[in-house]
């Protein structure tokens, strides 16, 4: 199978298991309480896991998981877009209106991630192809890739701004601090 042949399928798998979880939160008599706490978890884990693969990878570069994970940074990187979309929808149903989702824009709750960590991850998850990388000229690619830093802390902002400090130190604490070492020692690491 080509790697061309491998995104469709990849994307096909993506859509049928978005449409599930969809049809899912509009069933569901709960308000889609459990799928809009699942699906924030997803969301940060899949994106402390893929913003930890290059630190790691630099810090340890025999160690085989990490390099096996890291053939999978598209994936990972869809899913980060995919949970976050899903935690967002329930939120949006939950609402009730378009006009009083669009509103929770001005709320400084939901500023960071809906006008900065939201698009990013759009933008991102489309342009996470090899067509992308192509198109764009690797350089460029990954200039663009490095926004991904941003909406880390949009979603930091996010986590603190609703009552999850705690959660925000112990899950991104560690992961900025390995961030941070990766880049003092650029030079020494390979
Ligand atoms: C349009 C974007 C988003 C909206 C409108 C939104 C909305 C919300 C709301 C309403 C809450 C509940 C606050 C409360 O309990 O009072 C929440 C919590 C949370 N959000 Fe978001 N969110 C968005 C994006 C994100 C993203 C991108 C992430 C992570 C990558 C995320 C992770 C979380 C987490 C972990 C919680 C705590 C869940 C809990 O225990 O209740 N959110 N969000």
């Amino acid at each position: 199978m080509s790697n061309y042949d491998e995104e469709i399928c990849g994307m096909v798998n993506y859509a049928l298991l978005f449409s599930v979880m969809l049809v899912s939160i509009l069933w569901d008599p709960n308000h889609s309480r459990w799928q809009f706490k699942y699906s924030a978890y997803s969301a940060v884990g899949f994106l402390c896991l893929i913003l930890s693969l290059n630190p790691l990878k630099a810090m340890f570069p025999r160690w085989i998981l990490i390099h096996r994970l890291n053939r999978h940074r598209q994936e990972i990187g869809v899913s980060v877009f995919s949970y976050a979309m899903i935690h967002a929808l329930c939120f949006a149903i939950g609402s009730g209106s378009i006009s009083r989702w669009l509103s929770a824009a001005n709320n400084p709750r939901f500023m960071s991630v809906m006008l900065v960590s939201m698009p990013i991850f759009c933008i991102l998850a489309i342009t996470s192809t090899q067509f992308s990388k192509i198109k764009l000229g690797f350089k460029n690619w990954k200039r663009l890739h490095r926004l991904v830093y941003l909406a880390e802390a949009g979603v930091i902002v996010h986590l603190g701004m609703n009552g999850k400090s705690m959660l925000a130190l112990m899950v991104f604490l560690p992961l900025v601090l390995v961030q941070l070492f990766r880049v003092a020692n650029r030079d020494n690491l390979q």
